[in-house]
């Protein structure tokens, strides 16, 4: 059975079929509206979610298919203390696909060892988030045609940023590639990720905190949000919140063809005024995302035989 835990868990030829299928969904949706018909998603959001639960949600309808779940860990029989895996064989009698956030690094995966149907990591506390990587990939791929040689700037919390990790993991297999990773000293990308990833393929990188001194040099700006929720204490968080606010004037020495790039949700990491020019990608990140997340239901789907 193929799941999707870690962005590695696929190879570089199957993202680009990903964003293949992505393409031609945009080109032709007519043709996709009615193939998972019958079928059904359940998410299990143990964590808040606005993107990545809508879009999955969004994705299956668009696709015919139709969507179970819940979006609170309380109105589960979590609450009641039922296991990760007790939860995933049972959701493996009622639906034929399942997608799982969880604020425990490694859930999703457990899930998966014990579902009888593809599970969707849908983001593992600070460790990963492969389908916002899957947005990322092709938006990347959109705005600049190839994830070659580009020095790409990751900016704010990457200690417990788990889209940059997997970002990074992604784009770790592909030729030229640079990081600028820009943070606070307290919210630096993990050591693990640095030796297990960066060091052991030789992939160059700088450890900066200054935003506005990197610029110039970046083809792609992906700014994150400072991540309350995996804080010990409030004062550490309210102190280091405001560490970069990308304002236009910041934008004076970047270059034309730079794409910035969030997750979302914003705070204030970026002003609105960046959201008129042409080089904010966040929105079209967004939309993206639903159609790569139409793309690997059906992988998944077809690979499992249900499909
Ligand atoms: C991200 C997440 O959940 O990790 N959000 C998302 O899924 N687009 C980023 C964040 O919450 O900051």
């Amino acid at each position: 059975m193929r799941h999707l835990i870690n962005i590695l868990d696929f190879s570089p030829e199957e993202l680009q079929e990903l964003i293949d299928t992505a393409n031609d969904i945009i080109a032709d949706p007519a043709k996709y509206s009615q193939i998972c018909r019958g079928k059904k998603l359940a998410t299990l959001f143990f964590e808040p979610s606005t993107r990545t639960r809508l879009s999955f949600e969004a994705a299956m309808y668009e696709l015919g298919g139709n969507v179970i779940g819940f979006s609170e860990a309380n109105s589960s029989s979590a609450a009641k203390g039922e296991s990760v895996a007790d939860t995933a064989k049972t959701i493996s009698c009622y639906a034929d696909i399942i997608a799982m956030r969880h604020p425990k690094e490694g859930a999703p995966l457990v899930a998966s060892q014990n579902a009888t149907v593809p599970v969707i990591n849908a983001g593992d506390g600070g460790h990963n988030h492969p389908t916002q990587t899957l947005a990322d990939l092709l938006t990347i791929y959109r705005e600049k045609g190839r994830f070659d040689h580009l020095t790409v700037g990751l900016c704010g919390d990457l200690k417990f940023g788990r889209t940059v990790h997997s970002l990074i993991n992604a784009l770790s297999r592909y030729e030229g590639l640079k990081f600028v990773l820009i943070s606070p000293e307290e919210l630096k990308l993990p050591s693990y990720v640095k030796k297990e990833v960066l060091r052991a393929q030789g992939i160059p990188y700088v450890q900066t905190t200054d935003l506005e001194g990197a610029m110039p040099d970046l083809d792609i700006l992906y700014m994150t949000r400072v991540q309350r929720e995996r804080f010990f204490n409030e004062e550490d968080y309210l102190r280091l919140k405001d560490s970069y606010i990308l304002t236009p004037d910041k934008l004076q020495n970047a270059r034309q063809d730079l794409s910035i790039l969030h997750p979302l949700p914003r705070v204030n990491e970026i002003s609105v005024a960046i959201d008129s020019d042409p080089r904010a990608c966040y929105f079209k990140q967004v939309l993206n995302g639903k159609y790569m997340r139409m793309a690997l239901i059906l992988k998944l789907l077809k690979e499992a035989g249900t499909l």
